[in-house]
């Protein structure tokens, strides 16, 4: 598989330290810069949070400490809903991360082949309100069924449904994992187990923070880990082409809707292999493939 460049845009959350150590433990993928977003936690709880996760995994890009609130409602964070503080428990960094500025974000934005958005667009949106663009998306968000912030709303659409309504009118190539196939992408206790004796830091950090999954405002599931397995693994999960579009009023605001078309702009994930996603994450984590 050839190299891809990827800027991983996220809001830590257990589950974004889950995708990023699937990340950093993949030789196809070159994480070029980590870029942080209100909505799990306020900005300064995910910013520490990516900072201690990239300590632990020797991962030494530049990080951009994003957008603080919404493009125009009042901020919302998943610790508003579920409760707690958000913070993973990890110790403080021995090394600070390289921060920079807006403008160094942007050169890595549009230089990544691919840009994984795994919390709510702000950043994105105030990119392509500049005119500046991704190569490509690949989002961690919505739910064409139930919701998990609302009945009808997953968390990083309603965390900022004017910034998603912006990113799906852009044209830019979308590839969208919705909470539909990532709700039941629960890791076993026999998987943690697994991690926890390996000798690598990704499967080792991981084997620590998955026993706090579900508590402290951090999901149970692994979402975010399924937009990076599916750049490493596609043939695992189905897919359907079309148009997506985001309610930003009323009660459905955050709800997504799907028009299927065969040259819509966007790809949606509408199932993973789950046995098969464990099997190849476990090994990879492992070092083993
Ligand atoms: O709904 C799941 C998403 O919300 C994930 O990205 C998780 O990290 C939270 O931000
Ligand atoms: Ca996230």
């Amino acid at each position: 598989m050839k190299e891809i460049r990827l800027l991983l845009d996220c809001d830590p959350g257990l589950d974004d330290a889950v995708a990023l150590a699937l990340a950093m433990a993949s030789p196809e993928l070159v994480v070029t810069g980590i870029s942080t977003v209100a909505a799990n936690a306020p900005i300064g709880v995910v910013t520490s949070n990516a900072e201690a996760v990239m300590d632990r995994l020797g991962c030494r890009c530049p990080l951009f400490q994003g957008a603080p609130r919404p493009l125009i409602i009042a901020a919302r964070h998943s610790t508003d809903i579920w409760g707690g503080d958000g913070r993973l428990p990890l110790e403080a960094p021995h090394k600070p991360a390289t921060r920079i500025d807006r403008t160094g974000f942007e050169k890595l934005v549009i230089a990544a082949d691919v840009v994984c958005a795994i919390g709510s667009l702000t950043n994105i949106a105030e990119l392509i309100a500049t005119g500046r663009r991704p190569q490509r998306l690949a989002v961690m968000g919505g739910a064409l069924g139930r919701g998990n912030a609302t009945a009808h709303a997953e968390l990083n659409i309603w965390a900022d449904p004017h910034a998603a309504e912006i990113v799906f009118a852009s044209g830019i190539p979308i590839t969208l994992v919705p909470l539909d196939v990532t709700r039941t992408l629960i890791v076993p206790d026999d998987m943690i187990a697994r991690l926890a004796q390996s000798a690598s830091a990704p499967a080792r950090l991981c084997s620590e923070l998955l026993p706090h999954a579900g508590s402290n405002a951090h999901p149970s599931a692994i979402h975010d880990a399924a937009v990076i397995a599916a750049l490493l693994w596609p043939e695992l999960f189905s897919r359907r082409r079309g148009t997506l579009i985001v309610t930003t009023t009323g009660i459905e605001e955050g709800r997504i809707s799907f028009a299927p078309e065969r040259d819509g702009p966007h790809e949606v994930l509408t199932d993973v292999v789950h046995d098969g996603l464990f099997r190849h994450m476990l090994r990879r984590l492992h070092g083993e493939d």
